[in-house]
């Protein structure tokens, strides 16, 4: 493999460790648990692994370690830093016992149902230390829910002789890990299932897990390059920029990105689900702040939209529910795509027909027809950044003709989301997800299974950072998936009474009138600490932190 001259030097970087995991440690329980939400449901579904205690990692003894071999899976969408997740778990293992391996399994949880898998040596790991990307293993979506799935694992990690597995995802991920684990345990197979908290969205966060892997990085990768166009916008100043901004539901990713770099409108959705917005509104809200720019003479902007914004608007959320139960019907698996679409529409609410209509075709066609194997809109596909330019065109041409405008509106659409999943890690995810890993070896020789692992305090020097492990169970609560209500971990989405966005809705206003843009650049690897090891302001000010 040919490697770039940062990859080289990066490859030398030893990223840090709490102090609580330098040498032996021992295990400090935290009280028993329950679940964020449907208790009794949640504890019948996982007797074995339900109301566990949440555990903390403190200094311990010295003890000889058995052989234990340890199986690896990234799961979903790639977060930087699922590389060193990886060589956290392997120095991790061979710290406790050299003998002990590691496998990775190929493409994603299929690899386990199917049997492809390579071992992880020292010579692999070496290749891929502090490097973006799941390219070592590769990731996939495969769902794992069936007991043909599971009963396939184990064969597998049978022959293989693995005790545990570790399961890198988001939260359908994990979700499906604790119910991995919750099988064998019931099942007496001998297997742990720990899981790693990865995406990019930053959804995946709650009282015990601070922030998800990637986050920190894929935000640093997008807020340079809306720097950048905002220093373009602002020279040439002909253009509003309408930049969609991966996330899937959440709008962390947005809001992140909008403290960091001061646009001139950022959308927020649970914001515009709070409010019971409809697309109309959220035009008019952009094509005012457009108008008013244009009476200043300032004919450009930016505008942020995170990329789960239609499914917030109420009535195309009522939309979606509905076209989830009409597909989740047996008979909707007897249409061929091009029948499917009349299918669904002979079967909505006359309510939701009208609103599907007055969609553009694409649009509809996206949300009728197009999920993810865990039953989610594939909002990735929506060109929601294409629909808002055109409708405040339309808007603005209205206004004009009823003389409320005057103004030049140039357009320039853009999308970040893959652009920004396989960077290299920026030092603290290169940090955490070593912690995160070589943290879940620790949890491995606990002895403990269905737990997620964790590190805290994470805007703190890395010395003093808690690392430990909280049962998965904790997480969940029931939700409706393809139709039937399921035990998920509870997504965490954008608090309207949280710091980050408090702090965004107290300089919006002045965002969107004058240009107050900030321009982060690159992210730097080497260099002085407040350019290198700044954590993301959503975490510092979630901490009671500052950012001015
Ligand atoms: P995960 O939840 O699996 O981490 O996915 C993150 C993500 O990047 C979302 O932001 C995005 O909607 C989705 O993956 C796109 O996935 P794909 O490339 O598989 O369509």
């Amino acid at each position: 493999m040919k490697k770039s001259y940062l990859q080289v030097a990066r490859a030398a970087y030893q990223p840090k460790l709490p102090k609580a995991l330098l040498g032996s440690v021992k295990v400090k329980e935290c009280g028993a648990t329950h679940s964020v939400g449907d208790q009794a449901e949640i504890k019948e579904m996982f007797p074995k692994t339900y109301g566990l205690p949440v555990i903390e990692f403190e200094g311990g003894e010295n003890k000889a370690h058995e052989v234990k071999n340890v199986g690896v899976i990234l799961s979903g969408g790639q977060a930087p830093g699922g590389h060193n997740v990886i060589s956290g778990i392997f120095d991790g293992i061979k710290s406790l016992n050299p003998n002990s391996r590691l496998y990775g399994f190929i493409l994603g949880p299929g690899g386990l149902v199917d049997h492809k898998y390579m071992e992880l040596t020292a010579d692999i790991i070496d290749e891929y230390r502090n490097t973006g990307g799941f390219d070592i293993i590769g990731s996939g979506r495969t769902k794992l829910e069936t007991v043909e799935q599971f009963e396939s694992g184990i064969e597998i990690l049978r022959e293989l002789n693995i005790g545990a597995l570790v399961i890198i995802g988001g939260d359908d991920s994990n979700t499906n890990a604790c119910v991995l684990a919750e099988y064998y345990a019931q099942k007496g197979y001998g297997v742990q299932v720990i899981g790693c908290p990865k995406t990019i969205d930053g959804d995946l966060k709650n009282a015990q897990i601070e922030t998800s892997f990637g986050f920190d990085t894929a935000c640093k990768t997008y807020s340079e390059l809306i720097g950048n166009i905002q220093r373009d916008c602002n020279s040439a100043r002909k253009y509003w920029h309408f930049i969609k901004l991966m996330g899937r539901s959440a709008s962390h990713i947005a809001l992140e990105c909008a403290l960091q770099c001061q646009p001139n409108i950022c959308l927020v959705s649970e914001e515009v689900e709070a409010k019971g917005m409809s697309l109309d509104e959220v035009v008019e809200y952009i094509a005012t702040a457009v108008a008013k720019r244009a009476e200043d003479g300032n004919n450009f902007g930016t505008v942020l939209i995170p990329e789960g914004l239609i499914e917030f608007i109420p009535a195309i959320k009522a939309l979606i529910a509905e076209l989830n139960d009409v597909l989740a019907q047996p008979e909707a698996k007897d249409y061929s795509r091009s029948k499917l679409l009349d299918y669904v529409k002979s079967h909505i609410s006359k309510r939701s027909l009208g609103i599907f209509n007055s969609l553009p075709t694409e649009v509809a066609r996206q949300l009728a027809l197009d999920r993810d194997p865990h039953g989610n809109v594939q909002v990735s596909l929506i060109e929601t950044e294409v629909l808002l330019a055109q409708m405040v065109a339309d808007k603005l041409q209205d206004w004009k003709r009823e003389g409320k405008y005057v103004g030049k509106f140039a357009t320039q659409h853009h999308f970040f989301g893959y652009e920004g999943r396989c960077a290299a890690p920026s030092n603290y995810d290169a940090d955490y997800c070593y912690a995160l890993g070589f943290n879940a070896s620790r949890l491995i020789d606990a002895g403990v299974t269905g737990y997620m692992s964790i590190v805290k305090n994470t805007t703190a020097p890395a010395a003093e950072w808690i690392a430990g492990g909280v049962p998965i169970t904790m997480m969940m609560n029931m939700e409706k998936r393809n139709g039937k209500m399921k035990p998920v971990i509870r997504k965490a989405l954008v608090e309207l009474d949280g710091a980050p966005f408090k702090y965004f809705a107290a300089h919006r206003a002045e965002w969107a009138r004058q240009t107050s843009y900030v321009y982060p650049g690159p992210i730097q690897y080497f260099g002085p600490t407040e350019v290198c090891d700044q954590p993301t302001m959503t975490l510092k000010l979630e901490q009671g932190g500052s950012i001015d």
